[in-house]
């Protein structure tokens, strides 16, 4: 009976999605019966007027005479209800069919209620926080005027040399599958006709994580098995989430760049994965293809229009070239409109055939912009995203009765807080350290001293202040600050050393061979360490970073990434002890830059690492191991694990088992635990990763408390890609893991029949 109902409604909602398709289909074949040829290529015109943060040399010109030609399809870097207003105005009053624009943005953490860059959000391993972090960013930037979010990124990254690692969720492609599902489903909600939904943008479509040498824009090789096995899950995870659109990559996938890649856009996203949505470029990445060699500008404008691209950002191949080519039989009235019909059902799923108007509107702007629940909701986010590598002598939390010196050059900086991506926001709205710390304590214990710049080297502070000042480079002599700091160290009973990156040091175009300290820094926490007093370390990144050049000095460290509009309030909340940290790491933290890349599913070899065996796989000068794993993060608690159950031991293709194992909070404080599942294969026909994620669970736990945690292990989470590219299991013996992160687990055997 239950059974039954639920068929019927499933059909009923199916009949009335195909209801409101025909809908759309009808009311689109309706419109592009009125268009010219030039006014389909004009909605594939993505441009921007130049505000905002620009990513590439190329500005568009005369935004306002092409809209009014009915030469755009979109703008993006329109900040503000007003000015998206203003745009709209000039294409609903002056242009031929009044077709409204699409508004898009890097919403990317948060809108102008800035949250944690993507990075740090993914250690919280909280996917119901992280989907409530793009349920906020969609209703404040829909309230803003915004109908389009590119984002969110899911790129898996395994080179922290690489600046974008800030923008997306880490190493691991079945976490980053769970997080690109959550923030899908946070921007777009139950139905993109609801104003306080967007459309998402999944990026950089594909494997823009894994640029060689971890140099931004560099090229990409991989072999299909390690792409299907290893990289496309998470870009799948967000079409099977319904995401509206995605975003192609600047880089090439097997030898032809993502952006004119039939293989990539069509056989395997349009047809495999039954995309229906609307692929755009990135910025001015169809043109690029004339720099990979592909063509000239008419060229690759139409190897990629026929290679599925829908809309082109920023470049105008498309708007100067399609015609040509359709005219010369280089392309065919079908792409066009194939194209054209995306795009335009993008702007009918958001509402803006019913009102161009809908996400203008001063009364829910003011409401919800900045609002006090979202700068709330911001500072709790940070607090959970926060990842403490190190706490001796229980150092954390700090005593609201000790004398602190909070030192160092990100300690009292409003101007790195947000982290990149924050193309809305305002740094100055933002809180830092000091005054977070102020706010929770005596304010007369602690005493400030900058101490270092976060580099003294001017010409990389000039690459970092692009977009406004990240790098000040203080008006007195290094060693004036070093001074201050040490006598104000000296006077206290802890130091609290903030340091890090400045915002620009990682993101895009910001990739590092060197991603220790900057060597301003090391030179001020080596001299701290001189005092003898605990020095507490708050580093702030956009990626992980080298540090096993201070760690043993440091008697705690808390990596906070760059914590957003509330960072200084939620950094104060975890070193006093009211937030526990439970992040745990997205990437692995290597030991050297010399072992990347770096990562926990590494595969075996054939010559396993044998420290007495002199030919096998390892380094002379350094260890094979990482310095912090994948999913590593204490806890002001101890949790205690008790052995692993399973209901059996033999797994068969019809029926799943399950795995338990206790936990115990032993510690004095409340806290969250991430649970981690991992599975490694025995035998398999291609040789599989060293070990997989394949579940997690965060756990809260009051102090004494235990919990039995459940996982069900089914056939088809020890499936994988085999050498035929077909997604098979293959019977056989297995080890469970689980644990707390990817080097300490326990592991129990079982077999697939
Ligand atoms: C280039 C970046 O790669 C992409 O992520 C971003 O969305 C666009 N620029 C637009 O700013």
């Amino acid at each position: 009976m239950k059974k039954m109902r639920l068929l019927l409604c499933l059909v009923l909602f199916a009949t009335q999605i195909h209801a409101q398709d025909q809908k759309m289909n009808a009311f689109i074949t309706a419109l592009m019966a009125k268009m010219t040829v030039e006014e389909k290529i004009g909605q594939l015109n993505l441009i921007t007027p130049g505000s905002g943060i620009l990513t590439g040399s190329v500005v568009s010109t005369d935004v306002e005479g092409k809209i009014k030609s009915g030469k755009v399809g979109g703008l993006f870097g329109v900040i503000g209800a007003e000015k998206v207003k203003q745009a709209q105005d000039i294409s609903m009053k002056e242009s031929r069919l009044k077709i409204p624009l699409l508004f898009g943005s890097d919403v990317i953490h948060g809108h102008k209620t800035t949250f944690p860059i993507p990075i740090g959000v993914s250690c919280t391993w909280d996917t119901a926080l992280i989907r409530q972090s793009a349920i906020i960013a969609a209703a404040e930037a829909t309230a803003d005027g915004l109908n389009w979010a590119f984002s969110p990124m899911v790129d898996v990254a395994r080179d922290p040399r690489w600046g974008r690692v800030s923008e997306g969720s880490g190493e691991d492609p079945f976490l980053g599958s769970q997080i690109a599902i959550a923030m899908v489903k946070g921007y777009q909600g139950a139905s993109l006709a609801d104003k306080q939904t967007l459309l998402a943008c999944v990026k950089h479509f594909a494997l823009y994580g894994a640029a060689e040498g971890g140099r931004d824009y560099n090229t990409v090789d991989m072999s299909k098995i390690k792409m299907y096995n290893e990289y496309l899950a998470p870009y799948k995870a967000a079409v099977d989430a319904g995401v509206a659109t995605i975003m192609s990559s600047f880089n090439d996938v097997d030898g032809v760049p993502a952006t004119g890649n039939k293989w990539l856009l069509t056989d395997l996203l349009k047809k495999d994965w039954k995309f229906n949505g609307m692929v755009v470029s990135d910025y001015t990445s169809v043109n690029e293809m004339v720099n990979h060699r592909m063509g000239n500008l008419q060229e690759v404008s139409a190897q990629s229009i026929k290679a599925g691209l829908d809309m082109d950002m920023v470049g105008e191949g498309f708007l100067t070239t399609l015609k040509k080519s359709l005219d010369e039989k280089k392309i065919t009235m079908l792409d066009i409109d194939r194209a054209c019909r995306k795009v335009l059902e993008a702007k009918y799923k958001v509402g803006l055939f019913d009102d161009p108007y809908r996400y203008i509107d001063a009364a829910r702007g003011a409401k919800e912009v900045l609002s006090a629940d979202k700068r709330a909701f911001s500072r709790k986010i940070a607090g959970q995203s926060f990842v403490l590598l190190k706490n001796e002598k229980q150092i954390l939390p700090l005593k609201k009765t000790q004398k602190i010196a909070l030192i160092g050059p990100l300690a009292n900086d409003k101007n790195n807080m947000l982290g990149t991506w924050a193309v809305s926001a305002d740094p100055q709205l933002s809180i830092p350290v000091l005054m977070g710390m102020q706010q929770q304590s005596n304010a007369t214990s602690i005493v400030y001293a900058k101490g270092a710049n976060i580099t003294d080297d001017t010409t990389l502070a000039k690459k970092v202040n692009v977009f406004g000042l990240r790098v000040d480079i203080d008006k007195r002599t290094p060693d004036a600050m070093l001074q201050e700091a040490l006598s104000t160290a000296n006077a206290s009973d802890v130091v609290v050393a903030v340091l890090g990156e400045a915002s620009e040091m990682s993101g895009e175009a910001a990739s590092r061979s060197d991603i220790t300290l900057p060597a301003s820094q090391i030179k001020l926490l080596n001299a701290l360490y001189t005092t003898g007093k605990p020095v507490v370390v708050v580093l702030m990144s956009g990626r992980p970073l080298v540090l096993t050049n201070m760690i043993e000095g440091a008697t705690a460290v808390l990596h906070v990434w760059h914590a957003g509009i509330e960072a200084g309030n939620a950094i104060a909340d975890v070193l006093f002890g009211e937030v526990n940290p439970s992040g745990k790491l997205s990437m692995t933290f290597p030991y050297s830059v010399g072992q990347i890349p770096v990562y926990y599913s590494q595969k075996t070899t054939g010559r396993p690492m044998d420290q007495n065996n002199k030919f096998s796989t390892k380094y002379l000068d350094i260890p094979n191991e990482p310095l912090f794993p994948f999913g590593f993060g204490l806890s002001y608690t101890q949790f205690a694990y008790s052995d692993v159950k399973l209901s059996s031991n033999k797994i068969s293709k019809s029926e799943s088992i399950t795995a338990s194992v206790t936990l115990t909070n032993k510690g004095q404080y409340d806290g969250a635990e991430v649970v981690q599942l991992y599975i490694e294969d025995k035998v398999r026909s291609i040789t599989p990763s060293a070990k997989e994620l394949k579940g997690f669970q965060k756990v809260n736990l009051k102090a004494g408390e235990s919990k039995t945690i459940t996982f069900k292990l089914t056939e088809e989470m020890l499936k994988f890609w085999n050498a035929d590219i077909k997604f098979v299991s293959e019977s056989g013996d297995f080890n469970l893991l689980i644990g707390g992160n990817s080097r300490d687990l326990q592991s129990v055997p079982f077999r697939l029949l």
